[in-house]
């Protein structure tokens, strides 16, 4: 490696462009180590460039801007892809659940094109892939651009990202069409689902619910390097815009696909009638489970293209095809005992031990029992045997016993009414004004109980709270368990520095000297914090990211909250002024009062805020991700008008221009959006639909 010039022999835009190029190649290691869990440098370099580039901004302190990887501050970069309109709209399919109406699709369309029972009519059947829709623009054969389904009309530019995905051809082969929109789904199998869940929980992250979810997460990502490192697979059902198309029936094209390079399912046939429909189906069904991916239905098209054409759409879905969905699927098996999770504000859920079962290629041991009433309703036993149910991405739920397999023995179950993790009484509580209990029974142990801390640690540090890289939810349980962890204060009191901590942590399995040095770091990096996400991490009952925000911004500063909250007993001023708040009531503003009077949430508070600075709303500004930007609305806004857009945004320290120049750095268009929207395109300007403007300067989760 080449010895890298004295910082004091750096000019300033030597400087600037070295801090540059270290901020990528930093940013690049961040995401192989935390998201692909497979860093390519030694603990050693990584630390050395880290190194490097604070020596930098330390010598250049200009440097250190908002966005500098030593200040990076609140959620990771809000999600905001260039747009691109579908010049043919990607529509959806309408559903059908059961055999009969399969006839009553053949029916319909025969019908509508006035053919004899004589005429024959040809319709394909393939299944309906569980993934995301993804529309590919090849010009001259080769793959130009990309985009999601979007809200069908617009979709997210991806192009970088599918460019990552091997399965999906850069150029396409033979005698392509010069212009042809090839769309299809992309989707994760189970196998690489499962691998990637086990990475995310050992770099402390969320994990993705199902394969659908984990397959947009990976499609929809800033960095392509992060898409590369995940492995999606497409199948290509269908297209948009095309010069000419190379067949004249479904069938036809998906073979032109196949021969084009392009991944198409196998199993699309083609069939005569519905019983043969259905039998098809059927068939499918039967296979689901070894697929080795989700599908969650078979469509059905009719194969003539010029048919398709007559039958055109209704509203936002084609008359030519139907999608046959699965039924829920259910399995019968023993409950073998009842567990109650305690959660974060107390809450008592009942969770069914289940003897495993295989329900739709899934197996199953755990499935919600809803609560205490469900229970008693239909009068669940230890010991019955009990028919589960798993409906597409939704936990599995029992449904209920089966009577006649009910063990002699069973006795009817009785809910606790203590907690069983600290003991202390758990209540329902009765709603004064209509005097019923709450359908949830909680502990009122608070903070002496060990689960409610848990789940708040939990909270606290979640994806729109903290959001501390490497501290998921294995993690907090981990260090909790160890007693490293209590309180909010203690994440940050486990400094690097701290040679105990440091100890106790390295000796964990999974968890190595990098692993524990990128977690401080982390930490580091939260030390100041929006106060909207400060007060959410709080996890005050009743007050989410909606209500978090909306104290943050009528009282700009957490001691100004802290102060009136304080004061805020029953009939005060100062809790009428809450209540007054716009959005909220008396039961949230006793819910803040409350949390406040507690005198162990004094001390956490006290040690969080010796430790953490929450920003106040005017700070927020400089920090904003539009901060010194030249930003035009155009197009009719819906959720704003033009003058609140316009202030929200100077208020995040942009400026707001009438007309799109090469000094626009942003356009926000809404429905209509014309002349300048195209400006902004012809000059690679970046443009976002309005509910992306309202997520990226957290207006919104
Ligand atoms: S055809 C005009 N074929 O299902 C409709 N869609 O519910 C063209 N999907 O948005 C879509 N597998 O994301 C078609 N074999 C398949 C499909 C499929 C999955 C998805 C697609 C669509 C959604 C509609």
């Amino acid at each position: 490696m080449k010895k890298p010039a004295p910082i004091e022999s750096l000019g300033e835009a030597q400087a600037r462009r070295e801090h540059a190029r270290l901020g990528e190649e930093i940013g690049a290691h961040d995401a192989r180590y935390y998201t692909e869990d497979a860093p390519t440098v030694s603990d050693a370099d990584y630390d050395a460039l880290r190194r490097r580039y604070e020596a930098i901004e330390t010598a250049f302190p200009e440097l250190a801007t908002p966005e500098s990887l030593t200040k990076k501050v609140g959620a990771a970069p809000s999600e905001k892809f260039m747009l691109i309109r579908h010049h043919v709209p990607m529509l959806s399919l309408g559903n059908i659940f059961d055999e009969e109406e399969v006839s009553e699709f053949v029916t319909r369309v025969r019908r509508f094109l006035g053919l004899g029972p004589e005429v024959p009519l040809d319709i394909t059947a393939e299944p309906k892939i569980d993934g995301l829709s993804c529309s590919l623009l090849y010009i001259k054969g080769e793959l130009a651009k990309a985009a999601t389904r979007g809200d069908s009309l617009e979709g997210e530019e991806v192009t970088a990202n599918v460019h990552t995905i091997g399965e999906i051809p850069k150029a396409l082969a033979g005698a392509a069409p010069e212009i042809l929109e090839v769309r299809g789904e992309v989707y994760m199998t189970h196998m690489d689902f499962a691998a990637l869940n086990t990475r995310q929980t050992e770099a402390g992250r969320t994990l993705f619910a199902n394969p659908r979810n984990a397959a947009a997460g990976s499609l929809r990502q800033l960095d392509p390097a992060i898409t590369a490192g995940r492995p999606l697979h497409f199948f290509a059902y269908a297209w948009g815009e095309a010069r000419f198309l190379p067949a004249s029936t479904q069938m036809g094209m998906i073979a032109a696909f196949k021969d084009f390079g392009l991944p198409v399912n196998p199993l699309t046939v083609l069939c005569h009638s519905a019983d043969c429909l259905i039998a098809h189906y059927r068939r499918i069904e039967s296979m689901r489970a070894r697929l080795g991916y989700d599908i969650d239905g078979v469509v059905y098209k009719v194969d003539s293209l010029a048919l398709q054409n007559r039958l055109g759409f209704v509203s936002r879905s084609p008359r030519w095809a139907v999608a046959h969905k699965f039924p829920a699927e259910k399995a019968a098996t023993v409950l073998r005992g009842i567990e109650i999770n305690v959660g974060r504000t107390g809450a008592l859920t009942p969770v069914a031990r289940l003897d495993p079962v295989t329900v739709g290629g899934v197996v199953v041991s755990n499935a919600t029992l809803h609560n205490e009433d469900e229970i008693a309703r239909k009068d669940i036993r230890i010991g019955d045997t009990v028919t589960v149910q798993r409906a597409g991405d939704v936990i599995p739920q029992v449904l209920g016993p089966i009577l006649e397999r009910r063990p002699k023995d069973a006795a009817p179950y009785v809910f606790p009414q203590k907690c069983p993790v600290c003991g202390s009484a758990a209540v329902r509580e009765i709603d004064p004004q209509t005097g019923t209990a709450d359908v949830v029974r909680r502990c009122t142990g608070g903070l002496v109980c060990t689960a409610q801390m848990v789940e708040r640690l939990k909270h606290f540090v979640s994806r729109n709270a903290f959001d501390i890289e490497g501290l998921g939810d294995k993690q907090i349980e981990q260090f909790f368990r160890d007693g490293l962890i209590k309180t909010p204060a203690d994440i940050f009191a486990l400094k690097a520095r701290d040679a105990r901590s440091l100890q106790k942590l390295k000796h964990r399995e999974g968890f190595g000297e990098t692993s524990v040095l990128n977690l401080f770091r982390a930490i580091e990096e939260r030390r100041t914090i929006p106060l909207n996400r400060f007060i959410f991490a709080l996890g005050i009952r009743h007050v989410g990211e909606t209500n978090a925000r909306r104290l943050a911004r009528y009282f700009c500063s957490f001691e100004a909250l802290r102060k009136t909250a304080r004061a805020a007993t029953e009939e005060s001023e100062a809790r009428a002024e809450i209540n007054n708040i716009e959005g909220f009531g008396e039961v949230v503003a006793e819910a803040i009062a409350d949390f406040f009077a507690e005198k162990h949430n004094e001390e956490v508070l006290d040690a969080l805020t010796a430790h953490v600075t929450p920003l106040p709303m005017e700070a927020v500004a400089s920090l904003s991700p539009v901060a010194g930007k030249t930003i035009v609305f155009t197009g009719s806004l819906e959720r704003m008008t033009r003058d609140e857009a316009k202030a929200m945004a100077e208020r995040l320290g942009a400026k707001v221009a009438a007309s799109v120049s090469k000094k626009t750095d942003l356009v926000v268009a809404g429905p209509g959006a014309g002349s300048k929207l195209a400006k902004a395109a012809e000059l690679g300007i970046e443009a976002m639909s309005e509910e992306d403007w309202l997520r990226l300067t957290g207006q919104e989760a």
